[in-house]
């Protein structure tokens, strides 16, 4: 399937200059969506991934159908004073701004085989704080999927080392 032509394309928003990749329209077509987190659950199946972890909110809806579809747990990455308990923080910067990603500190047990799952690599900041707060955590991340790379931002600079897969390329 090519999901390319299942993307939308906003052009200047939510800013001048920037070009938005929709994947709603992926995810309001069952057969669109199923096969994009397919994808993911066979990646997910050969990193022996135990649990997923995504930041909100879109990361949400490409992980959360994975550990569905895997039987594993989902634990989500949020940002600044969203959780209710006690978290662990990490900085970073973004394509527009910058804020401050946050998980539970009891969400992954040392050890744990971690997929990080996003629609969008970007600059990476997202993803690399992402794995900042794992690692804090003991988990090992095996693995980073993607929807959607944006490979003239070249976001896998901030992923040097990690297993990363990608659906689409722009
Ligand atoms: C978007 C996108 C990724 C991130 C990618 O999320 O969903 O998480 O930006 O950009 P980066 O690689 O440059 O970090 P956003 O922060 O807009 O949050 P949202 O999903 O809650 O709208």
């Amino acid at each position: 399937m090519d999901l390319k032509q299942y993307v939308t394309i906003v052009e200047d928003w939510p800013k001048p200059g920037i070009s938005f990749k929709d994947i709603s329209t992926i995810m309001d077509n069952g057969e669109v969506y199923k096969y994009a987190t397919d994808q993911i659950v066979e990646y997910a199946k050969t990193v022996n991934a135990e649990l997923i972890v995504g930041p909100e909110a879109r990361g949400f809806i490409i992980g959360c159908p994975v550990a569905y579809a895997l039987g594993i747990g989902f634990a989500p990455v949020r940002k600044e004073g969203k959780l209710p308990r006690e978290v662990i923080r990490a900085e970073y910067g973004l394509e527009y701004g910058k804020d401050v990603l946050t998980m539970h500190k009891d969400a992954i047990r040392p050890g744990q085989r971690v997929l990080i799952t996003d629609d969008l690599l970007a600059t990476g900041g997202t993803i690399g704080a992402t794995i900042n707060l794992v690692e804090q955590l003991g988990g090992i991340v095996v693995g980073c999927a993607f929807l959607i790379e944006l490979t003239y931002l070249d976001g896998r600079k901030n992923l040097d080392g990690y297993d990363v897969m990608t659906l689409m390329q722009y």
